[in-house]
């Protein structure tokens, strides 16, 4: 008799609070999970449904080979997959990241194999490989485990990732506004090696990017636990400005960047950015988060407060 099994996960996505980019070459990035999360239900049946044009088939696509290599299975039993977002696609808040976290996980509970948060992250990390190239592993990490994360490269097999044991306090929390300027155009792997390409060309430009955003980073990760919103401040419009050097900031991005710098508060491109265009979600800061709100009204465009810091990778049944 054929009983029907319903597995169901969901993953945050991740704000980079700084150090996208740097990342990529071993410097540290301070990352928080946002709540805003992707839900991924696998269910047993003998004739699946799949739409080949579906973003379900998409990502089957890369997620089977990953699992059927780490497992040693030839077959996988037919299952229906349906996926849900909170979280807007391919806009720097990890949604490629959270989808496979997720997915990763209900398909191990479906072939009831026991897992732990590490493999999930190890596996989710190969599916980053085939989405963006040469990712740093940040993204995964921070879906997976949650909370606010800082995370390190030191090397290809070692990877420092701390979850921070405090929250970001409320005082600067609820000051924190998402702006989404668009979906770039170019993707995070289009971007990871334009800066790899800049970095051959140019190594001194891109190595004072690299060390001044590890020292913003470290002085955020302070400004942060002291909750000092001076410094929040100065920190995230200097990373901005810091990024902009290696070009991942497009001058799109750049006027509703200096229009709320010219109120008295600070945003910054997250992710991977863009050359040209929209850049995807812009994190935004402000004593007043109504005055951000004004400014993409005004300008049309879609913005939400979430809170950070949230649950990584969750088993919901
Ligand atoms: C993408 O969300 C962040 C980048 O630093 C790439 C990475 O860390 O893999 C641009």
């Amino acid at each position: 008799m054929f009983t029907k099994t319903k597995v169901t996960v969901s993953a945050p996505g991740k704000i980079h609070l700084l150090g996208e980019h740097a990342v990529v070459f071993g410097r540290p990035a301070l990352v928080a999970t946002v709540n805003l999360r992707i839900t991924v239900s696998i269910s047993s049946s003998l004739h699946p449904k799949l739409d080949p044009k579906s973003l379900e088939n998409e990502i089957r696509k890369v997620i089977e080979p990953i699992i059927k290599k780490a497992l040693k299975l030839k077959k996988i039993p037919p299952y229906e997959l349906a996926i849900t977002s909170q979280l807007p696609i391919g806009t720097g808040l990890g949604s490629s990241a959270a989808m496979s976290a997720a997915y990763i996980t209900a398909l191990l509970s479906f072939l009831k194999v026991k897992w732990d948060l590490n493999l999930i992250n190890e596996l989710a990390f190969e599916a980053e490989k085939i989405f963006h190239g040469n990712p740093s592993g940040a993204d995964n990490s921070t879906i997976v485990f949650g909370g606010l994360i800082w995370y390190r490269k030191e090397a290809n097999d070692l990877k420092l990732i701390q979850q921070i044991p405090f929250s970001i306090p409320q005082k600067l929390a609820k000051n924190f506004v998402l702006i989404n300027s668009g979906k770039p155009k170019q993707n995070t792997k289009d971007m990871v090696t334009m800066v790899r390409n800049l970095y051959d060309k140019k190594p001194g430009l891109v190595n004072r990017f690299l060390d001044y955003q590890e020292k913003l980073v470290k002085e955020l990760l302070q400004a942060v636990k002291n909750a000092d919103e001076e410094e929040i401040i100065r920190i995230i419009k200097e990373g901005e400005k810091n990024l902009e050097k290696i070009g991942v900031a497009s001058k799109f991005a750049q006027r509703i960047i200096r229009k709320i710098e010219a109120i008295g508060g600070a945003a910054k491109i997250c992710g991977a950015g863009a050359s040209d265009g929209p850049t995807g979600v812009l994190l935004c800061y402000h004593p007043n988060p109504l005055v951000i709100q004004n400014i993409a009204q005004s300008s049309s465009l879609e913005y939400f407060k979430t809170n950070l810091g949230v649950e990584g990778l969750r088993k919901e049944s």
